[in-house]
């Protein structure tokens, strides 16, 4: 059609400034009808901004469940169809969070409220398993408990990820029917149960976190879900070293989200399978950072106990090398309460910020290190590193060998050979990757919730294969 229009009016008029014009006109039109294509669409019109068509729809579905009650979901697993109207609500809620790029789908048990907000002191009102987070959130108790509330984070995010006016990003969305689902979410608050209760209060003989793990084991193992992979694809977040003790071997098959794998056999848990993930810092995040070099007058900081138990004894020989140097400042015991500014000051006015291996090789002072861009030397050998396969740690952190710390002059050094050049440049480093370790709710871009989130869909091409490896034979199982 396009070409019988440029022919017929072609040669008629030749000299006319006219007949140029019209000739332009028809040359822009014509180029306009090949930019559509057979649907009468043009290519360059951003789909977005059309009118959700057919295919357009069954992604929405895919991924938008629709938004039930909360009980009606648990009931109802088959989903109804979605209806024209939701979707077009759906359309509006793009600009905030878009589910169509959520990069992973969990499925999150609706588990009785003594695993999770009941630990809170919550008490249900009979209608939901969680709180509306909406109307109240019940809060997670502070000071050093807060440094491993990854458990709070990941549940909050979950129960909010399908609310239409969510804002900030959702990489995460939760679905309701678990085949749909590329991992099982256990809302199991591990850590806090440890905290909370693991001592025995008469008249119980048998302290209530044992109590809770034992109940979970036996919760996971009547589920259809951990019956069809064997917990493969399910996450358990565990991050305080001490917590799951007595459940981690029956459920090792999971993903485990850790801070180290410090008290965990190799067999249990490891770097392939699962997790690590930062603890929430105590020390305030240094914004808007204008300290540099010049301005950080303390050369190395330190804080921790000096004397520590396995592992830790290169703390007190570190000391004893260190205590005459110049320029360095040892703080002994953890931050709590009015300890956390001073700590913070601490560190925003020093350029390096010593991490040795305690009990644990992991502990919070890294991430305090890394909120007040306090460069950190880390010592500790077996340290395992959050989000590490996107992450280049020695862009803005110094590992020294333990052997080497402990040589004498060794470590000074190093530090002193360390030029305001080098140290700036970890510096800025450390300014950008700050919100990586930031757990918030509402969660933001790339901060520690959603760096989680990702890291676990990184692991699901393999999560995947497992379960398909343990179904060869199931479907047809032969006599033993
Ligand atoms: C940081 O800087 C920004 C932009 O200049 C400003 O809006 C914000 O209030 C500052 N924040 C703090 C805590 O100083």
């Amino acid at each position: 059609m396009a070409d019988r229009s440029t022919q017929h009016s072609g040669f008629r008029c030749r000299k006319t400034l006219s007949c140029w014009f019209a000739l332009a006109v028809l040359l822009v039109v014509s180029s306009f009808m090949i930019c559509l294509n057979s649907t009468g669409r043009p290519h360059f019109v951003d789909r977005n901004l059309l009118p959700a068509d057919k295919v357009f729809s069954v992604i929405e579905k895919a991924n938008n469940p629709p938004r039930l009650p909360i009980e009606e979901r648990a009931v109802n697993v088959e989903q109804p169809l979605f209806d024209e109207i939701e979707i077009r609500q759906e359309e509006k809620a793009r600009d905030k969070c878009d589910p169509s790029n959520a990069v992973l789908k969990v499925y999150m048990y609706d588990m009785p409220p003594e695993f999770h907000f009941g630990l809170l002191d919550w008490k249900p009102d009979g209608k939901s398993v969680w709180p509306d987070i909406r109307a109240n959130i019940p809060s997670y108790p502070g000071g050093l408990n807060l440094q491993h509330s990854i458990e709070y984070w990941l549940t909050l995010d979950l129960l909010s990820s399908n609310f239409p006016d969510r804002v900030g990003p959702c990489n995460a969305i939760r679905v309701y029917d678990s085949r749909e689902a590329d991992i099982i979410f256990v809302p199991f608050f591990s850590s806090l149960s440890y905290n909370r209760y693991s001592r025995v209060i008469p008249p119980e003989t048998i302290f209530r976190d044992k109590l809770l793990q034992q109940k979970l084991v036996r919760y996971l193992a009547s589920q259809k879900e951990w019956k069809r992979s064997g917990g493969k694809d399910h996450v358990i977040v565990a991050h305080h070293p001490n917590s799951m003790l007595d459940a981690r071997s029956a459920l090792f098959p999971c993903v485990f989200i850790l801070s180290d794998f410090g008290r965990y056999n190799p067999k249990l848990a490891n770097l392939e399978k699962d997790l690590i993930a930062p603890y929430k810092h105590l020390a305030k995040t240094f914004v808007n950072d204008s300290a540099g070099f010049d301005d950080r007058p303390t050369l190395l900081y330190f804080r921790g106990a000096i004397y520590r138990k396995e592992g830790g004894n290169i703390r007190q020989e570190l000391f004893y090398l260190l205590r005459n140097e110049k320029d360095i400042y040892f703080s002994f015991g953890s931050i709590q309460g009015n300890g956390i500014s001073t700590a913070s000051q601490g560190m925003q006015s020093s350029k390096f910020c010593l991490n040795i291996a305690g009990d644990t090789p992991s502990s919070n002072r890294l991430f305090d290190a890394i909120a007040s861009h306090c460069v950190p030397i880390i010592i500790s050998d077996e340290i395992e590193l959050p989000f590490e396969d996107v992450l280049d740690y020695s862009e803005f952190c110094v590992f020294v060998r333990s052997s080497d710390a402990i040589k004498e002059g060794f470590l000074m050094k190093l530090i002193r050979g360390i030029g305001r050049e080098e140290w700036t440049r970890m510096w800025e480093r450390l300014k950008e990757v700050d919100r990586y370790i930031e757990y918030q709710y509402p969660s933001r871009e790339d901060d520690a919730v959603q760096m989680i989130w990702q890291a676990l869909a990184r692991k699901v091409p393999v999560i995947r294969q497992k379960v398909h490896r343990s179904r060869r034979f199931l479907r047809f199982p032969t006599g033993k």
